[in-house]
């Protein structure tokens, strides 16, 4: 069996070795053009080249949960693309939505602002039912953060394509329960794969659909959002502020509005890392399995190429 990894931007010698570890048997190596045709490939955001090339190719491997950047390639037909699953990132994803929750609810900036100005002044204290939280994507990480929300007593609404209840989330699903969706709550949380469908759900008709004084949430992908209709509405007073993590554009241009904007709080796209160890273990399980003859369907992770996730 030949493993072929291909992922820009990742120093490559400590997944060999993974890889390698998990597979004695295989030829595990980085791809090159021109490099031997491989069974399985194990890539994030690869060049066109890749596939072009790689014409044998068994099943994609894809190291992280979108699958956005990929599905913009020219694909070999019926090959299986197989995705993160959690994989360590869920409880990352949870504990950074419900910071930024935290941190905008209990008004942690401001305090922040007074110890730097020497003052020693108590705020009111708000009420948790005032800021129902709602979260765009019910999925693998969707569900986790809704259920970390949860224990912290927060009302947390939830919006899918299609029905999905959870205890002690109020479930909206489609087209059809999406301004309702909206209209329930304060903060927004986007965890919504980036589709067609889902391109710029983040704009000035949907973001003005919020409680006044929305808050923003995006940990999803840049492209979910309309960044000017934020800033405007920021600017407006309909929105107190948004956290980022993913932007149109990455590393953010050093010129873009959102690094000087009052209450908007960025970082680099961190919320959930790809924890090498556990992606490997997880990848492994699904490779062996579909090398052994398992059939495609009951592949978990499997992406829909159809559906974009
Ligand atoms: P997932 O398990 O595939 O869940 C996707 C959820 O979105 C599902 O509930 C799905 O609905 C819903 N959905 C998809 N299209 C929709 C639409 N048009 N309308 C309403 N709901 C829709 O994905 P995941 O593993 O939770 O990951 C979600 C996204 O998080 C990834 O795609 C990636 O972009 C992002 N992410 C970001 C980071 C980071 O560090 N910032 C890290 C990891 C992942 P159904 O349940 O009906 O199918
Ligand atoms: C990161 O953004 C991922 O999709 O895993």
């Amino acid at each position: 069996m030949r493993i072929s990894f291909c992922c820009l931007d990742t120093p490559p010698q400590p997944w060999l070795d993974g890889l390698r570890a998990a597979f004695p048997e295989a030829m595990v190596e980085v791809w090159t053009p021109g490099a031997p045709l491989a069974d399985y490939a194990v890539v994030w955001a690869p060049p066109q080249a890749f596939f072009d090339e790689q014409t044998r190719l068994k099943g994609i491997f894809n190291i992280g949960a979108g699958v956005d950047a990929l599905l913009k390639l020219r694909l070999p037909p019926g090959v299986p693309v197989v995705r993160l699953e959690d994989a360590g990132m869920s409880v990352q994803m949870a504990e950074y939505v419900c910071h930024a929750v935290i941190r905008h609810f209990r008004e942690f900036d401001a305090y922040a602002a007074y110890v730097a100005q020497g003052q020693w002044t108590q705020r009111p204290p708000r009420l948790r039912s005032d800021f129902p939280v709602g979260v765009m994507g019910l999925g693998v990480l969707g569900e986790r953060v809704c259920r970390a929300l949860a224990q912290f007593e927060f009302p947390v609404n939830g919006w899918s394509r299609s029905p999905r209840p959870l205890a002690g989330v109020q479930g909206f699903s489609g087209a059809t329960g999406f301004n309702d969706f909206l209209a329930a709550s304060r903060v927004l949380v986007c965890l919504l794969p980036l589709t067609p469908e889902t391109e710029n759900i983040m704009r000035r008709e949907t973001l003005a659909r919020l409680r006044p004084g929305g808050y923003v949430i995006n940990v999803a992908r840049g492209r979910h959002l309309v960044d000017e209709d934020l800033v405007a509405l920021i600017d407006s007073g309909h929105l107190a502020g948004a956290t980022l993590d993913v932007f149109r554009t990455e590393p953010l241009p050093p010129t873009h509005p959102f690094w000087t904007q009052p209450g908007i709080t960025l970082t680099p796209h961190t919320s959930a890392r790809t924890l090498r160890e556990e992606s490997i273990a997880q990848m492994a399980g699904k490779l062996r399995a579909l090398h052994g003859g398992a059939p495609i369907a009951s592949l978990a992770g499997r992406v829909d190429t159809h559906k974009g996730y």
